[in-house]
């Protein structure tokens, strides 16, 4: 199969090519890559992704040799492609795989419609044209997979529903998840329309493989888990709330079985653990004790963090940004915009860890079942046997062990870590190191 994919140089679509290539057994990729942000080439973008993957030095030489590289820039016609390579893709591909997004919670609107909204109704054009294409020439039909997220139904007071062909999204909870939305929308009136091929991926909250415990990226509810590490999260709130947390290679063997075995081609799979979540409490208890245990910073005391009740902690976050605003105003102080700017961040991620929300999977969970080799998403923590008792099934310690072995991927330096405890802890050599 010949496929186009964009996405490659993000978190989730490299682990689904390296699934992809052991199942296909005769692939070529097309990879659409735009110049990197200080205007790096696409090759050597392309050449770090694949020699950080997974795989063996031969599948990478092999993937390296059945690959092309495609370089876009969505704001221009045809997505800025060379028209020699778009003929050539409309020549030659089968599958499409769009993974590409904006995932930012802060944007404006205007700004991430751009990489949401227009970048798939652009990948439609392409994907319409490679239909009619194929249509003509007696070719079987191509097949457009696109990656959602559950998050585009918004704010749900009730589960939320699998209703697919429909979608009744509620309130966005922010940018993301309403130009998630708009471009599901899209991508649903096609089928309605034209009965297109088209497959749409629903996952949740995607966090690091169920296998290894590795993540390529180490965002939202591993942020929450580092600043309860550094001490700088004495409260949080909705201790018994279920974050809908998928491992990444489960998220990977499913999309990839589904574009492999090729028999499933409409629809909607929503990819989400349902009921089966782990509480924030189940979380931070084994978080606390993990991370006390296995501290790499000798004497580093980690506070517990204390749960308080949503409105109570919700108030004390808009007082911080109201106080932080004030300080900044006044004195101009980078750094206090800059604590200004990390609360934002942090309000972007309530929706996803202080909001209730539950994603119905039975139909998907069948889907799955019947169109791939995979079972239902493992969790992150214990599950109980027939009898009832609960036993270590669940994978977080790898998680929190790739934590602290690369400290959150880079964010946290440890050795500095342990030069400021040394120095917090022993004012006698402060003031000798001060005196030098
Ligand atoms: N991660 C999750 O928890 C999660 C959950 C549910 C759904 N999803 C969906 O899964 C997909 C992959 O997410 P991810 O976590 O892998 O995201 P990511 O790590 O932020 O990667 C995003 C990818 O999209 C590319 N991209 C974004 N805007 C682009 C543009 N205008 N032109 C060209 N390329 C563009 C990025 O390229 P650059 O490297 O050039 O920026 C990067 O390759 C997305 O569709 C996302 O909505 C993710």
């Amino acid at each position: 199969m010949n496929y186009f994919v964009t996405g490659i140089t993000g978190t989730v679509v490299p682990i689904i090519i390296e699934e992809l290539i052991k199942k296909d057994a005769d692939p070529f990729f097309y990879f659409a890559i735009r110049r990197g942000k200080k205007d790096t080439d696409i090759h050597a973008r392309f050449e770090a992704v694949i020699h950080s993957l997974d795989l063996s030095a031969s599948r990478i030489e092999l993937l390296a040799k059945r690959s092309k590289t495609v370089e876009i820039d969505v704001e221009k016609d045809s997505m800025g492609i060379d028209p020699s390579m778009y003929r050539e893709l409309i020549q030659n591909v089968d599958k499409i795989l769009h993974g590409a997004a904006d995932v930012r919670f802060d944007q404006p609107y205007e700004n991430i419609k751009i990489s949401n909204v227009d970048f798939t109704r652009k990948m439609y054009d392409l994907f319409d044209e490679i239909k009619e294409k194929r249509r003509a020439s007696g070719q079987s039909p191509a097949t457009l997979y696109y990656i959602s997220t559950g998050y585009a139904y918004g704010i749900y007071k009730k589960p939320i529903p699998e209703d697919y062909p429909d979608f009744n999204p509620g309130k966005p909870d922010n940018t993301y998840a309403q130009t998630k939305a708009e471009a599901k929308m899209f991508l649903l009136e096609k089928i309605r329309r034209f009965s297109d091929r088209i497959v749409i991926f629903e996952p949740t909250i995607i966090g690091g493989a169920a296998g290894t415990g590795r993540t390529r990226a180490y965002n939202l509810h591993y942020v929450i888990m580092m600043l309860g590490y550094l001490g700088k999260l004495p409260f949080l709130t909705a201790p018994d709330n279920r974050p809908d947390i998928v491992p990444v290679d489960w998220v990977a063997a499913v999309i990839s079985d589904i574009m492999a075995k090729d028999a499933f081609h409409q629809g909607t799979l929503r990819l989400s653990m349902g009921s089966r979540g782990a509480t924030i409490r189940y979380m931070h208890d084994l978080g606390y004790h993990y991370y006390t245990a296995n501290d790499p910073v000798p004497g580093h005391v980690i506070p517990r963090i204390r749960f308080v009740p949503r409105w109570l902690f919700l108030s004390m976050i808009q007082i911080q940004k109201a106080w932080y605003t004030s300080l900044y105003f006044t004195t101009g102080m980078r750094r206090y915009r800059k604590i200004i700017k990390g609360i934002q961040l942090l309000e972007g991620y309530f929706p996803y860890i202080t909001g209730h929300k539950v994603f119905e999977n039975e139909k998907s969970t069948a889907l799955i079942e019947k169109y791939t080799d995979c079972g239902p998403a493992p969790a992150l923590h214990e599950i109980r046997d027939d009898a009832g008792n609960i036993v270590e099934r669940g994978y977080f310690r790898k998680i929190l062990a790739d934590t602290l072995e690369t400290g959150w991927g880079g964010m946290i330096d440890f050795e500095r870590l342990k030069k400021h405890e040394t120095l917090a802890k022993n004012p006698k050599k402060v003031a000798g190191m001060m005196r030098k």
